[in-house]
């Protein structure tokens, strides 16, 4: 079996910011825009109202791919084609673009156009792409804002495949560009893996890789292809392939294939000692516009390319898809050697005239092949080459595997396939994209005879809004997964979760069975919490309506790849005040966290966590039931009180659980007697300075409004985040 880390973010590391290190701490010299986009000001200058579908649907579709196929061969002199076609040196690209996707918090992946930023720009795994990506910019400009970077750098990739022969199995559009590094936790390490440090796979120490990270070392996107820390061991390099790809969502058979048909194309550069060359571009002078690593022309001209250090083709065809990779590794022994660079590769013995490989820049002279060491992991680790030697034998199995490998690569993180445009988008549904069978629209009447049963059902304010929650709250708009459509709450893992409660959500759930009619089960979820948030503001006296959007389908466990979900499940989700286990970042912010992934602004998070609270809307504590956090004497009416009370001054806070830091008492501060229980969580929104200016104005006079139009707008935004197949515009105006 692989190995797993236990839960996200839990390690050895102790307390330490969620975000790890940041391109601040990389580069503290580069110019800081970050005041340009302070008190709301975006750094994206497409307007508002800009719709990258509409403009994707009016990209000229074939003109781009004949405009793509044809730049493989049109060989630059700043750059000059390996073997005269780009077409490897783009499906890298492409590859590194989806490959930092995870599945531990679905950050990563290639939907935004992140390569173009730090660190990723930056990345050494990421060396000499800069001029890839370079190598498009006409195609761009050409096609402008009907094509984003971030699907340029897939669809390129894919043009580059068909182009040289290869098998590929669709492409679909929809991927828009941001114009900013993303926040992304990519590990706390202070030095990049071509600075020597440890890995972060020991075995030998106990050591397994920290969630959500899905790389052994930082700067790398999966493995150092010398092997481990740069030891060129295969079976230890096939480990690390197993655990980093599995966090990918990719199985054995899927990392094989993808890794033998990428290398099918291509070769590895390293003729010279990498530091005869510069720096990565973030660090790089202003002259060099960008560029970074190797910008000496001479060298350039004369072929002297350095990337990773190791140094050839896998193939005597590096430019044809075929099966001469498989056949090479299977043929012959290999030997290790040392790349001109001084990388550590391995090289066949006695090698056939015929299975040398072209040089690069002069066709007429030939060079050995080569493996690298994670190469070699597909023949010497039994699972692997079981895999490797079926493919060596069946072409037709490998050219259907790489596909659909290769498509489920670039689109993992795109989410259900109403989000895919263009039209090579595949007919067939896969199940990684999590399909969910239509739904029907109920009617007006439906809706409003439903939100009545609901509530003279038995079910409390508590038990809908919770198992709404519950439903709608796995969306991360990462990998734009989870979500309430679909109503996998009722499947496998999810009713299990302990966050759930499942023994109540069972009852839950299978009393709105009863009362639903024709409405989905997903639909009768939503609804029903959409009915005591509004009874819960009436009864404040305050008559508001939540208008979530209908027409959610109900997906079934053949639906479902029930294992697939599993990273999704929370271990700590502060909007209903559970912690499970102590993470090795602070519990607030594993909150802010899984806010992020909800796509909530700070007054939409905190007018969330203050709402559920006095909607009894939280997880029953082990010692003092559901209790904590509910800072009010009328749970179940949606009120301002979370917020009253914790600023009260009458009520002085104390720590409860010294060692955890977690647990507090709030008495009074005249009588001593107990009042209220809190976490950290309900506490942040009184310490932190920004939290508790929020705080102040949803307590003040007339603050009471402010925070139910927030809390409902926040609700229905949490409700609705996967609804990608719904106009918002019936629903929200
Ligand atoms: C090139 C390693 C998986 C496609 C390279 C290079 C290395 C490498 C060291 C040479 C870079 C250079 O010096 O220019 C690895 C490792 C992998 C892996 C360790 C996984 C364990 C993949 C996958 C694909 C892929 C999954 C695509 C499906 C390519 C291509 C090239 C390449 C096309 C040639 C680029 C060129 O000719 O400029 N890879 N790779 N690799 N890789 Fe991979």
């Amino acid at each position: 079996g692989s190995i797993s880390g236990g839960c996200p973010f839990t390690g050895d590391g102790g307390v330490r910011s969620l975000l790890g290190r940041t391109n601040r701490d990389w580069w503290p010299d580069a110019l800081n825009l970050e005041i340009l986009t302070q008190q709301g000001k975006s750094a994206d200058p497409m307007d508002e109202d800009f719709d990258y579908s509409e403009a994707f649907n009016t990209v000229d579709y074939a003109g781009l791919k004949a405009d793509l196929t044809a730049l493989m061969t049109d060989s630059q002199p700043w750059w000059p084609a390996d073997y005269g076609n780009y077409g490897p040196f783009f499906i890298r690209m492409a590859w590194h673009a989806a490959g930092t996707y995870r599945t531990g918090d679905g950050r990563g992946g290639s939907s935004s156009g992140q390569q173009r930023f730090a660190p990723l720009n930056s990345w050494p795994d990421n060396g000499n792409l800069d001029k890839a990506r370079r190598l498009l910019w006409p195609i761009k400009q050409k096609y402008g804002k009907n094509i984003s970077w971030a699907d340029l750098f897939i669809l390129t990739g894919n043009v580059a495949i068909e182009s040289m022969g290869g098998p590929v199995f669709g492409f679909g559009g929809g991927r828009a560009d941001v114009y900013e590094p993303e926040t992304v936790y990519w590990g706390t390490e202070e030095l990049w893996v071509d600075q020597g440090v440890e890995t972060r796979i020991q075995p030998d120490a106990g050591k397994a890789l920290e969630n959500p990270l899905a790389a052994i070392q930082m700067g790398l996107i999966y493995v150092n292809p010398e092997g481990p820390g740069g030891n060129p061991d295969p079976l230890q390099s096939a480990r690390d392939m197993r655990s980093t790809f599995e966090r990918m969502a990719m199985n054995d058979e899927e990392t094989v294939a993808l890794t033998a048909g990428g290398h099918a194309f291509g070769k590895a550069h390293g003729a010279k000692p990498a530091d005869t060359f510069g720096g990565a571009p973030e660090s790089e002078n202003l002259a060099l516009q960008g560029f970074g690593w190797l910008n000496d022309e001479q060298e350039i001209a004369s072929g002297n390319i350095t990337t990773s250090g190791i140094e050839g083709a896998w193939t005597p065809n590096p430019t044809q898809w075929g099966g001469d990779y498989f056949r090479l590794l299977f043929k012959y022994d290999f030997e290790l050697v040392e790349s001109p660079a001084g990388a550590k590769q391995w090289q066949p013995i006695n090698p056939d005239p015929e299975d040398m490989a072209p040089d690069a820049r002069d066709p007429s002279k030939k060079v050995p092949t080569m493996m690298t060491t994670a190469d070699m992991a597909l023949k010497m680790d039994p699972e692997y080459r079981k895999i490797s030697e079926r493919f060596l034998n069946d072409q037709a199995a490998l050219d259907d595997a790489f596909a659909r490998a290769w498509f489920k690569l670039c689109h993992r993180d795109m989410g259900p396939k109403v989000r895919y445009l263009g039209p090579e988008v595949p007919a067939e549904d896969l199940i990684w994209q999590d399909p969910v069978p239509a739904g029907t629209t109920p009617s007006d009447s439906d809706v409003a005879a439903f939100k009545s049963a609901v509530l003279d059902s038995g079910l409390t304010v508590s038990q809908l809004v919770k198992t709404a929650w519950a439903s709608a709250s796995t969306f991360r708009n990462s990998d734009m997964r989870g979500g309430a459509n679909g109503a996998r709450v009722r499947l496998a893992p999810q009713k299990d979760w302990e966050a759930n409660e499942p023994a109540q959500l069972a009852k839950v759930l299978s009393r709105l069975d009863e009362i639903r009619g024709d409405l989905s089960m997903a639909d009768a979820i939503v609804l029903a919490g959409a009915a005591a948030i509004e009874k819960a503001a009436r009864d404040g006296g305050h008559k508001v309506s939540v208008n979530v959007t209908t027409g959610r389908g109900d997906a079934g466990d053949e639906h479902t790849d029930a294992e697939s979900f599993e990273p999704l499940e929370p271990f700590a989700d502060g909007f209903r005040n559970y912690l499970r286990t102590k993470a090795s970042v602070k519990t607030e912010d594993m909150l802010v966290d899984k806010a992020n992934l909800l796509g909530l602004s700070i007054p939409e998070m905190t007018a969330l966590v203050g709402g559920m609270r006095v909607l009894g809307a939280v997880n029953a504590h082990p010692t003092h039931g559901d209790k904590v956090g509910v800072f009010t004497d009328r749970v179940g009416t949606l009120t301002n009180d979370f917020f009253v009370n914790l600023l009260d001054m009458g009520t002085k806070w104390t720590v409860v659980d010294e060692s955890g830091d977690e647990e507090f008492v709030g008495t009074d501060r005249a009588s001593g007697a107990e009042k209220y229980r809190a976490t950290r969580t309900d506490l942040v929104f009184g310490s932190n300075s920004q939290l508790r200016a929020i705080a102040e104005v949803f307590a003040e006079n007339g603050g009471e409004e402010k925070f139910l139009s927030t809390f409902i707008r926040a609700w229905t935004k949490v409700m609705d985040a996967d609804r990608f197949d719904v106009s918002y515009a019936k629903y929200h105006g």
